[in-house]
């Protein structure tokens, strides 16, 4: 028996008998209409939410649904939501607000939340009495019952909650609508059990679960014969991929096998935890040509004191360390970072750990936050919270440090030639195209459409910190 239950195409086989009537009922308003029913769904949040909204795209479609240009043309309208911060949850009561209006026009129209913030009670409870007009709410769970979900809405008019404490089981199968024909994210595990103070993730998305080699390597190979070139592994700590299963399979035996996967030219993954990444991985990462030699390691902070209560499970030490590792057996890999500011109780001399740390490592690019309560984590209820006015000071004081470093780093591919994957054309100059190098900066440069989805030599001519403008010099 495996240690967590291997799921189970039964509840993919009970979806089927819903999936099946709604389809009738779309066909016969394609017959009647020429119309097809439509659904929009925004995303907030991180690639797990990405591909969670990609896999309900995938059921949509199957039920004979298609993409909406905008929520006014929209039959369905779905909100995958984020709780990370504070100012993610704040963004979805405002566009929530903006779709009452077009409910009051179109009382047929299905209005859907889901994702992370729809896991906390408080959030379901204020979506009950303040947002009325809301058909469907459910969690990151049970999204695969969409199907279920929407043919039980037409039964009753009232708001149907559905939401689960934690995932019984790996769903596989699920159809997915991919963003990009050329680039996927792979999940390989849900959830998370390390409990950092801060975090609101284990509460969102459960225990770790790790999804079976075989159904990943299933899924990559696919992929690899429908022209995808980069996947992504996800997982909220990838290193610690394989703990729920039978077999001894770790992270570096899944870069390894995924390495030979034929029509698969780029490996990314996130996010690494720097208290477990082993040596063993290490050389799998320099060892495999596809592996982008690019590791996201998230520090969060330089003081050992703050470390300590973040509960992050590696001292400062620790992480030097493993940055020489990283650097002593791939040269010239690029090591990004996540930092909080202003986590409860940070010292200014915590702080400056932080920034000394950053002079040190000379890290290619990070994300900054400023540190955002969050209801039901230990820090919430942590004694010195950081005023608002020390916490943007000091994150401005951080920025100061950083960008001129991520810029220097940028300065060092001046009149290099860097291997872009073309991914579409510019959003802002339609006679450009935009890409991303090895290790993931954004890179622009005039060429023909005909380029996007393949790899190509790109000269970096001129360099901003956060990207590169560049021009071909070979067509892949
Ligand atoms: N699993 C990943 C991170 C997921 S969340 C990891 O451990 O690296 C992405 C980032 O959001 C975190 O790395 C952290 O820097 C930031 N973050 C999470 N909770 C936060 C909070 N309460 N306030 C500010 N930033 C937060
Ligand atoms: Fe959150 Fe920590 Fe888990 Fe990352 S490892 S998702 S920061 S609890
Ligand atoms: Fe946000 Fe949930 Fe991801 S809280 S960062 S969408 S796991």
């Amino acid at each position: 028996m495996n240690k967590q239950n291997e799921i189970t195409s039964k509840e993919l086989l009970e979806q089927q008998y819903y999936i099946e009537q709604l389809k009738q009922e779309n066909e016969k308003y394609f017959a009647l209409t020429g119309r097809r029913k439509t659904f929009l769904c925004e995303t907030w949040g991180c690639q797990a939410n990405e591909n969670d909204s990609e896999k309900m795209a995938g059921i949509l479609e199957s039920i004979g649904y298609v993409t909406s240009p905008s929520r006014q043309e929209a039959d369905i309208i779905i909100f995958n939501t984020c709780l990370i911060r504070e100012n993610a949850e704040l963004k979805v009561y405002g566009h929530l607000g903006e779709l009452s209006h077009l409910k009051k026009m179109n009382p047929d129209l299905l209005i859907c939340i889901c994702g992370c913030m729809m896991q906390k009670k408080e959030v379901r409870d204020l979506i009950k009495e303040k947002y009325r007009y809301v058909d469907l709410v459910f969690g990151t769970h049970n999204f695969y019952k969409l199907p279920e979900l929407i043919f039980d809405r037409r039964q009753t008019k009232k708001m149907m909650i559905d939401v689960w404490d934690d995932g019984r089981d790996i769903i596989e199968g699920v159809p997915t609508k991919r963003n990009s024909d050329y680039k996927a994210l792979v999940n390989i595990t849900y959830g998370c059990n390390n409990f950092c103070t801060y975090c609101v993730v284990p509460y969102t998305r459960g225990r770790e679960k790790s999804r079976e080699p075989m159904d990943i390597i299933k899924e990559v190979t696919e992929l690899g014969q429908n022209n995808c070139k980069e996947i992504t592994f996800l997982g909220q700590n990838v290193n610690s991929y394989g703990k729920t299963l039978d077999k001894e399979f770790v992270f570096a035996d899944l870069l390894r096998k995924a390495n030979e996967i034929e029509g698969i030219e780029r490996i990314r993954f996130m996010t690494s935890h720097p208290k477990d990444l082993s040596d063993e991985l290490i050389y799998a990462i320099r060892d495999c040509g596809k592996v982008c030699k690019h590791v996201h390691l998230p520090i969060q902070s330089g003081s050992n004191n703050v470390l300590k209560v973040m509960n992050r499970k590696y001292t400062r030490e620790d992480y030097l360390i493993l940055v020489e590792k990283l650097r002593k057996e791939i040269p010239n890999i690029a090591i990004t970072t996540d930092i909080i500011v202003g986590f409860p109780g940070e010292t200014e001399e915590d702080f400056e750990d932080t920034l000394s740390l950053v002079k040190e490592v000379k890290f290619d690019s990070a994300f900054t936050f400023l540190y955002s309560i969050r209801e039901g984590t230990p820090a919430a209820k942590m004694e010195l919270q950081i005023d608002d006015d020390i916490k943007s000071d000091r994150f401005k004081r951080l920025l100061n440090i950083l960008n001129p470093i991520v810029h220097e780093n940028s300065l060092k591919l001046e009149n290099t030639v860097q291997k872009v994957l073309v991914e579409e054309i510019n959003k802002i100059d339609d006679s450009m195209l935009s890409g991303r190098n090895e290790s993931g900066k954004s890179i622009h440069f005039k060429g023909d459409k005909s380029l996007i989805g393949k790899i190509v030599d790109v000269k970096v001519d001129s360099v901003n910190t956060w990207s590169l403008q560049g021009s071909v010099v070979n067509n892949g």
